[in-house]
């Protein structure tokens, strides 16, 4: 395992992400954590991330100094190769102005992180201090333009450090240098699979819940089916799935999921057909925010409710994952729309919590699935809001608008897949602005409702862009939409970008 020190860079996460991309398993920590944690944590290495801040900041984050005294081999990057040079009494001098982009830099004898690298090679740099004196026994391995000291090492101590940001794609060799020092310098192994995940997972649940019983709520997400997949895997009938079909779903995906993993996977999934008490708490609600904390107050109270009726169970298993536990604690942004998630459960409900996902990234959430056997048109689901048609129908819901969005929807996505464009818009819907606009349709004049399309790339949800569908497409897709909805007579497509607009249109 490789540990990595959190010093607040925007790039740490990344850090973490090449380590596993080369089959190890890797961490990211905050930097607070003490030498005795780092020491039981056993690792094989440790990498110390960049970060905002100054050696010499009375305020800045530091490390336990005595990590540099375990015999664990070490990286510094950026902010953590000064750290590493200021405790070994270097000299790190403070930045008259920053430097950010990238810089070629050129490489000294032969070190051991950049032996299998041409001597001359591009990186990317961004920061604002910088080393100006390699502290005594190290030496420097690196120079630039700008750099003089731009990687430092000392090969008896194990300790290595870079200017630069290896983990950037745009430090040409940045991987190469992540791999030696994870393989040659710590010798780690590259058996962290798949295939590895689902067995030490298995056997953690296992042991954690021996002969008792798991309760799981299941969205129909990528999230709770590979969790419910896999906790099925580990202990069979000691774990029953709760659904809850709040009548806000896309056409066929209630079904679909009780398809997939209650017959497909034999799984204990009871089904609660919610629709009556949905629509009725939703009767002559238009606020958005209001819609969604009607809807999110709900699904407790059924949930609750239908726990309640399940006897001895302990644990209640939650789909969160490794983003969701780095990024908890840290986030400080603004409320624009308080997300609901379908799995948001009651907070004084007593069980214990099984998140067998929290180590994972959701690409690796999905390739989980693949190998616990999830279909494959569940696992590359693309993200549906906890609240459903709810906020696609803007203002007040009623069925008969559910059912137009529902059916436009199922249009949308019938011809995206045709398109074969599935996996390249990373989410596409339709709402209904309930706005109503005069058309032509036969002879006659008609009053009718808009749709509007909404297709996004976006890598996380947080900033998205339009999807440049072709507009051949687009043209089929709004003519069948004409033809095949009722009280439809008109279809625009949404060229706004996340932001200033948000993906969702409520
Ligand atoms: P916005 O509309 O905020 O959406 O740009 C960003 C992503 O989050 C999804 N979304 C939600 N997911 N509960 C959820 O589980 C919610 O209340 C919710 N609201 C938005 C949205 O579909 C998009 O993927």
């Amino acid at each position: 395992m490789i540990l990595v020190l959190d010093f607040g860079s925007q790039y740490n996460q990344l850090i973490t992400r090449r380590i596993r991309e080369f089959g190890v398993y890797s961490e990211l920590h905050s930097h607070k954590m003490s030498a005795e944690e780092i020491k039981e944590l056993n690792p094989s290495g440790i990498i110390l991330s960049g970060g905002p801040n100054s050696v010499y900041g009375e305020d800045s984050f530091r490390c336990d100094e005595e990590l540099f005294e375990l015999g664990i081999p070490v990286l510094g990057i950026c902010y953590g190769m000064q750290l590493m040079t200021h405790h070994f009494g270097g000299k790190v001098e403070r930045a008259q102005q920053r430097e950010y982009g990238k810089s070629d830099i050129s490489v000294n004898e032969n070190p051991v992180l950049f032996r299998k690298t041409p001597k001359e090679q591009v990186v990317w740099m961004s920061h604002s201090d910088k080393v100006i004196e390699a502290p005594e026994g190290f030496v420097v391995d690196a120079t630039s333009p700008s750099c003089p000291v731009a990687a430092i090492s000392d090969e008896d101590k194990q300790m290595y450090g870079v200017q630069f940001h290896p983990e950037v794609r745009h430090s040409e060799y940045g991987n190469d240098l992540l791999r030696a020092f994870v393989f040659d310098v710590c010798e780690a192994k590259d058996d962290w699979t798949m295939e590895h995940v689902v067995e030490m997972e298995v056997e953690k649940i296992r042991n954690q819940v021996g002969d008792r019983k798991v309760l799981c709520a299941l969205s129909g997400g990528v999230d709770s089916s590979v969790v419910a997949a896999l906790i099925h895997k580990a202990i069979g009938d000691q774990l029953t799935c709760i659904f809850v079909d709040h009548g806000l779903l896309r056409k066929n995906e209630a079904d679909d999921v009780m398809r997939f993993l209650g017959d497909g996977f034999n799984m204990n999934i009871i089904k609660i057909d919610a629709k009556e008490r949905f629509m009725s708490k939703l009767e002559g609600v238009s606020d958005p925010e209001k819609k969604r904390k009607i809807i999110g107050n709900e699904f407790i109270y059924v949930f609750d409710d239908e726990a309640e009726k399940l006897k001895d169970i302990d644990f209640l298993a939650q789909g969160t994952l490794y983003t969701d536990v780095i990024e908890s604690g840290t986030e400080t942004a603004q409320t624009i729309k308080s997300h609901h998630n379908v799995g948001g459960l009651p907070e004084d409900m007593e069980f214990e919590l099984i998140e067998p996902l929290n180590t994972l990234f959701k690409d690796e959430v999905r390739e989980l699935g693949l190998e616990l056997g999830v279909p494959e048109h569940i696992v590359w689901r693309q993200p549906f809001p906890g609240p459903g048609l709810a906020i696609r129908v803007l203002g007040e819901v009623t069925e008969e608008k559910l059912e137009i969005v529902r059916e436009s929807d199922a249009i949308l996505r019938e011809e995206i897949k045709n398109a074969g464009l599935e996996r390249d818009i990373w989410q596409y819907f339709t709402a209904l602005p309930g706005m109503r606009s005069v058309g032509v349709m036969g002879d006659e004049r008609t009053y009718d409702y808009t749709i509007g399309i909404r297709a996004v790339t976006s890598i996380d949800g947080m900033t998205s862009d339009w999807a440049r569908i072709p507009w051949d497409v687009l043209e089929k897709i709004s003519t069948r939409i004409v033809n095949e909805c009722d009280h439809i007579n008109r279809v625009v497509y949404d060229v706004t970008s996340k932001p200033p607009a948000t993906i969702e249109w409520e």
